[in-house]
Order: structure tokens, then C-alpha cells, then sequence
């Protein structure tokens, strides 16, 4: 699973066939607006970007395309008649799983029972944990985050996002739990992983935790793209020959 947040990385992502979920996180807060935090993120910017990434999906020529998760802002399921309403448009704009933060176990049985498909989210929970750190240190902790995913389960996740918790916490979660587990900074025993996708592309030299491995220099490359073009122009080279119309 990656995080996506717009149309040509829903495309590109898509045709690498090779990532089953998209996760339009509210991690767009922070990575496209710059905000300290992701509880700033409205639904109906929310909707934008999920309905930006399914199209970017369906424009691909992939015949595995990516299912399409959308994150439940802040805000938009303080009670059940509001999350199935948050649902409700989440849906029509493209997504097809919708992910919460936290045990609210009445809001995932509320929506599971009207069919939607929902994904958990414990551990680091950043709408209410502001502070970047390792979770489920201390043993009441651990208790209480393994009690949290199987009441989960049983109200109906069909996935549970397990992030910044010490791997044998985690692996002891998914030996409870019989739906998959999905890791971010939870070390190698969840049975699939996420990342926030300009993270693992290294667009952020500021942000390098541990758990972050970087698959890209794509800030660095990028302002060398950018000061070639300069140079070119201040130059005049470009447009060249074969880069304009007679
Ligand atoms: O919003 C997000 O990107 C997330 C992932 C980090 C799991 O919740």
C-alpha cells in the first residue's frame, strides 16, 4: 500500500502494477499543504484528491488496478449518522475502503452494517497523537493496542493499519487477528506495509526516521531538472531546434 493524493501518481503508481492499495491519507495536510499536522484537512478537500486519484486509476492501462482507500478526516465521523454520511460521499467520489483512526468501534460497526468496507488505524493515530514517536512501549500499552485490534476485527475492519509500534508488538497483533495488518514502522511481521509516498521517493530531507527506507533522491533530482531547465533558458538553448513550431 501507498499513500496517493492526485491524478499523474495514481496513473504512474498504477501502471508499475505492482501496489494493490492507494490510500488517499489526510497525510495531505502535511505533504501537499505544508500544514504541521493532518487534523486541518477538510472532507471536501479530501473528496478532491480521492476523486482525483480514481481518475487517475481508471486512465491507466493496467489490468491489476489499485483499490482505492479514502481517510476519514478529522471531523467527518464524530457519530454514526455523520460518518455514514462521510461514508456516503467518500464512496461517490472514488473510494472503495474507507480508513479510521482509533477504536471507534460503534462508528465501524455503524458503517460495516451498511456495507461499507472499512480499514482500522491504531498505534501512532495522528489526528489525536501529535507527537512523532514509538507507541505501545509499556506493557498496559501493548495490552490495550492487542485489545484494540480484535475489537476491531470483531466490529468489522477488514484491514487494520498498525503504525510506529516495536515489531513484536505488531507481530504479536497480527498473530491475533485474523484480518491483515498493514505496517508503518512496524518492523517485518505485518502482512503488508505502507508508506507515504513522497517519503519513500526521498522528497523530504527533513523527515528521515528510521523505519524510512528511501527508494529515491527524488529531492535532489528534481532541483537538478529544475536548474538544468534554468540554465538552458538563461543560456538560450532552450527552446532548441526540434522544441518549437516553424
Ligand atoms: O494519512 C496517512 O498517510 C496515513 C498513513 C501514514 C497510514 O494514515
Amino acid at each position: 500500500m501507498l499513500t496517493c493524493y492526485d491524478f499523474s501518481f495514481a496513473r504512474v503508481i498504477s501502471d508499475s502494477e505492482s501496489v494493490d492499495y492507494l490510500l488517499v491519507g489526510d497525510s495531505l495536510g502535511m505533504v501537499l499543504y505544508g500544514d504541521e499536522g493532518t487534523f486541518h484537512v477538510k472532507l471536501e478537500e479530501m473528496l478532491r484528491h480521492i476523486q482525483a486519484v480514481k481518475r487517475g486509476v481508471e486512465s491507466s492501462s493496467a489490468t491489476q488496478r489499485p483499490v482505492i482507500l479514502g481517510d476519514f478526516v478529522l471531523g467527518s465521523y464524530d457519530s454514526p449518522e455523520q460518518a455514514l454520511e462521510s461514508a456516503r460521499q467518500m464512496t461517490a467520489a472514488g473510494a472503495d475502503i474507507l480508513k479510521l483512526e482509533g477504536p471507534v468501534l460503534e462508528i465501524v460497526r455503524a458503517l460495516v452494517s451498511k456495507g461499507y468496507r472499512v480499514c482500522g488505524h491504531i498505534g501512532l493515530t495522528p489526528q489525536s497523537i501529535h507527537e512523532f514517536k514509538l507507541q505501545g512501549k509499556k506493557p498496559q500499552d501493548a495490552e490495550r493496542l492487542i485489545q484494540e485490534a480484535v475489537d476491531l476485527e470483531a466490529a468489522g475492519a477488514e484491514m487494520i493499519v498498525l503504525e510506529m509500534l516495536p515489531s513484536g508488538l505488531a507481530q504479536r497483533i497480527q498473530e491475533v487477528i485474523k484480518i491483515p495488518s498493514i505496517g508503518i514502522g512496524s518492523g517485518p511481521h505485518c502482512d503488508g506495509q505502507v508508506l507515504v509516498l513522497y517519503d519513500l521517493l526521498g522528497m523530504n530531507p527533513d523527515f528521515r526516521p528510521k523505519f524510512l527506507k528511501t527508494y529515491d533522491q527524488a529531492y535532489e533530482r528534481i532541483q537538478q531538472a529544475v536548474k538544468s531547465y534554468s540554465t538552458e533558458v538563461r543560456e538560450s538553448r532552450y527552446p532548441d531546434q526540434g522544441h518549437f513550431y516553424n
